[in-house]
């Protein structure tokens, strides 16, 4: 039996963005999804997710290719990928945890599949490097999602606080070990493909304002990874509220985030945005750590669930 974990994410800067060959900055999120697997002596793979009550669920080792409900397809299409590269073929008892629900919108999609593809390659004896662990994953993800820039793949994989270029052009960590950030979810889940979608639309539609507000959201990711590196919190926070400002304009906040981003402003934060596609889902706020409690009030005040996690943490890893 092996057992695999990785960490959640938050997109700190460069959303959307960063799905058109631009930055962003991502820091992983201390909130993991575990596997287990254990080879078995008959071609089936049976799955077990007791946090999604799915019990016993089997699939034959030759059915992977068929269409299986979403909540276990990161799991089924990871298990096909590596067979195929690696030309394997096994029965396997699959049982996965996760330490936070999937409508925080903290990646449990792809902490899932880069734990599977981990855990796959240390039962099957085989070596690997995190840069291979990753194309797998983001294969995997893009298969069964058919977006996405990989930055929430990248986060599983290495932990810490990245600076990522599309597809993983570049994946540079930011050597950091600490950051007072305070994170508040709006309870509403977001929709991803939708608003990836939509942003798609008006940059068909207007290609030059859309382009415009895409290059300066990447000046504000440049200049954030070296303030961030600089630790001058009132810079980073200053940038959060102008790639802040720049998301508005595109059309993806909302109501609700807006609502949590002006109650941490009013009491004192340095900067608060959305975190992911937007119109709902969470919002980050960089301030003083004095000021931290007081923000998490007033972010709850204003209707917001505050989000206990440990940032950065530690990319995947076998235990
Ligand atoms: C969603 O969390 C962030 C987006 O940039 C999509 C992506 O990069 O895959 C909107």
């Amino acid at each position: 039996m092996v057992k695999a974990s990785a960490p959640g994410k938050l997109m700190l800067f460069g959303e959307h963005a960063v799905i058109y060959n631009k930055p962003c900055i991502v820091a992983s999120v201390d909130h993991r999804i575990s596997v287990w697997l254990k080879k078995r002596n008959d071609n089936q793979i049976i799955l077990n997710a007791p946090g999604i009550n799915l019990k016993n669920y089997t699939v034959l080792v030759d059915d992977l290719n068929k269409p299986y409900p979403r909540k276990i397809r990161f799991v089924l299409v990871a298990i096909k990928n590596f067979f195929e590269k690696y030309k394997m073929k096994s029965g396997l008892d699959v049982e996965t945890k996760a330490e936070f629900s999937s409508r925080f919108g903290l990646g449990s999609s792809s902490a899932v599949t880069v734990s599977t593809i981990k855990a796959l390659f240390e039962l099957f004896g085989i070596e690997a490097e995190q840069r291979e662990i990753f194309n797998l994953s983001y294969k995997t993800v893009l298969d069964v999602q058919g977006l996405g820039s990989g930055f929430d793949v990248a986060a599983a994989v290495y932990g810490g606080i990245l600076f990522f270029v599309t597809g993983g052009k570049v994946i540079k960590p930011i050597e950091i070990t600490d950051i007072p950030l305070v994170v508040g979810y709006t309870g509403v889940k977001a929709d991803t493909p939708t608003l990836v979608k939509m942003v798609g639309r008006k940059l068909l539609e207007e290609p030059d304002r859309i382009n415009g507000i895409f290059n300066k959201i990447k000046n504000i990711v440049n200049l954030a990874k070296t303030e961030i590196e600089n630790k001058n919190w009132k810079k980073v926070g200053h940038l959060m509220n102008l790639n802040q400002d720049l998301l508005r304009e595109l059309g993806v906040s909302s109501k609700e985030l807006e609502n949590l981003i002006k109650a941490a402003l009013d009491s004192g934060a340095y900067g608060a945005k959305l975190s992911g596609a937007g119109g709902g889902d969470c919002m980050v706020v960089l301030s003083t750590r004095e000021s931290l409690n007081n923000i998490k009030k007033a972010i709850e005040k204003a209707g917001g669930i505050i989000i206990e996690a440990k940032i950065p943490a530690e990319g995947v890893r076998t235990e």
